[in-house]
């Protein structure tokens, strides 16, 4: 079933779940937010939880485990070498993708530093849809470089394509020509894709990729991490495929593949990773990269207790009631904003909803990052941590000059089975309230600036004393102790 239809009342999504634990939330009043903003440099990631009244930066690792993942923690078999848990998960997994081979890894970038590894050398250019930040960082880390040949739609933040995470096949054949095959170690597509607001890949696009790929010799590897929501969109919203099941969908692109690794902190709802290998002399050759950087081949840096969740999740990814939330959520969020005017990445994709600042702070110059300015605006007003995922995020040209991002949001993330409906209205509440203030908004300036993955621990302060006067305006609007 895809959605649960109303008679008298609006169309809302349904969760399909209960509640069995809960955690208290605290709301600190809006002054008392703005300490705390200053005390973590005007950085979402140096904020800490208990002072965040709803968390939407990543749904890694924090989405809610069902029950039946939970009673699978207790039968984990404990053995550094050979554990049970470990062969249970890889055939779970052999059952989903159809592929033997498997080197667990602790997290999602964990895989990329295998496989960048062990196939990146200096110079090379990586093809891809779009990056990912820790991909990148491993791929250029090592000399290489990345192509990002999304199909320019996909970059239009208002739009009513279905899958604007689809690669552009003319620019892919082109890029292969000028670089030459052997210059490209791989080609990855993302599903879905992260920094672009979450917009799914069809099946056919990447059957395309996989062909050129092919009649040129080239590996190709998908990253899964965001795979159960582009599933979802796969049966809803390509023709071809909408009488296919989630199961038999996953086996025709798993088909499609040399090499596929996932974040399982996502894919699986646990914490984890892992690489699939269809070829078993490929995945000999990345065999010795995983007690190095990561623990024995049975466990890779995992504890047997997550594996054994997340070979229970796999199969819950399976299941559309499951795969449906995120994106129908996603999706109520999304319209109502769109509704009021606020600019968002239409139309809604997984992962999470995603605010166009560089429309809504239009007055902040890309220099003085307006997605990292609004994301710490979002929790002044209204407790609720967002993601930058825009300039802020990016890492400076060799120049030292800014690369700027090719899209400014701030990314409201939805991790599954975590949030209710009206939890969804207040965040759509505060961004209206926010977006009707927005002039109010000013820059953030670095004064502390790593060089590599800056967004994680910079530090930053705003350009005027602009926090002052929103965090005033807000309490005039809700009160102090709101
Ligand atoms: C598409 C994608 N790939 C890779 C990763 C990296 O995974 P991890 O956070 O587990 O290292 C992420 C994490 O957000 C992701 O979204």
């Amino acid at each position: 079933m895809s959605e649960i239809k109303f008679y008298k009342h609006e169309q809302i999504p349904m969760e399909m779940h209960k509640v069995k634990i809960v955690q208290q939330l605290t709301l600190l009043p809006a002054h008392e937010r703005l300490a705390k903003m200053r005390d973590a440099y005007f950085n979402t990631f140096q904020l800490h939880n208990g002072d965040i009244f709803l968390d939407m930066l990543t749904d890694s690792g924090v989405n809610a485990m069902s029950d039946k993942m939970q009673a699978a923690m207790l039968e984990a078999d404990d053995a550094y070498a050979g554990s049970e848990t470990f062969y249970r998960m890889r055939d779970k997994l052999e059952e989903i993708f159809g592929i033997k081979y498997l080197l667990p890894a602790h997290q999602g970038r964990a895989c990329e530093n295998i496989l960048a590894t062990r196939f990146v050398k200096e110079d090379n250019c990586v093809i891809m849809n779009y990056h990912f930040t820790t991909a990148k960082a491993h791929i250029t880390r090592l000399g290489g470089r990345v192509e990002e040949l999304v199909k320019d739609e996909g970059l239009v933040s208002k739009s009513d394509l279905p899958f604007k995470g689809d690669m552009d096949l003319d620019k892919l054949k082109k890029c292969i020509k000028e670089e030459g095959k052997d210059n490209i170690p791989f080609i990855r597509i993302e599903s879905g894709t992260n920094l672009i607001g979450g917009q799914p890949v069809s099946y056919e696009n990447m059957k395309e990729v996989c062909k050129i790929a092919k009649k040129n010799n080239i590996l190709t590897v998908l990253d899964a991490s965001l795979l159960q929501d582009n599933l979802y969109f796969i049966k809803t919203r390509e023709e071809k495929m909408k009488d296919k099941s989630i199961r038999e969908i996953t086996r025709m692109i798993a088909d499609l593949f040399d090499i596929i690794y996932f974040s399982a902190r996502k894919f699986g709802f646990a914490r984890g990773g892992g690489i699939l290998v269809r070829d078993e002399e490929l995945f000999h050759s990345m065999e010795d990269l995983v007690p190095m950087f990561e623990g024995f081949l049975t466990y890779g840096g995992m504890s047997v207790k997550e594996m054994e969740a997340m070979r229970v999740g796999f199969d819950e990814s399976m299941d559309m009631n499951v795969i449906s939330q995120g994106p129908q959520f996603i999706k109520y969020c999304v319209d109502e904003l769109d509704k009021y005017g606020v600019p968002v990445i239409t139309p809604g994709g997984g992962l999470g909803a995603h605010l166009d600042a560089s429309v809504i702070c239009s007055h902040i110059p890309q220099e003085e990052y307006p997605a990292g300015a609004l994301v710490c605006a979002l929790y002044l007003c209204g407790g609720i941590r967002g993601m930058e995922r825009g300039t802020l995020s990016e890492e400076r040209n060799a120049d030292g000059s800014e690369r700027f991002a090719s899209m400014e949001l701030v990314r409201l993330a939805f991790p599954r089975r975590v949030f209710t409906l009206s939890q969804t209205e207040y965040v759509i509440d505060r961004v209206k309230w926010l977006y009707d203030h927005r002039d109010m908004i000013g820059g953030l300036k670095f004064v502390h600036e790593p060089k590599t993955l800056r967004f994680f621990t910079g530090r930053l302060e705003p350009t005027s004393n602009w926090p002052e006067k929103l965090v005033e305006a807000y309490e005039k609007e809700f009160g102090k102790d709101q």
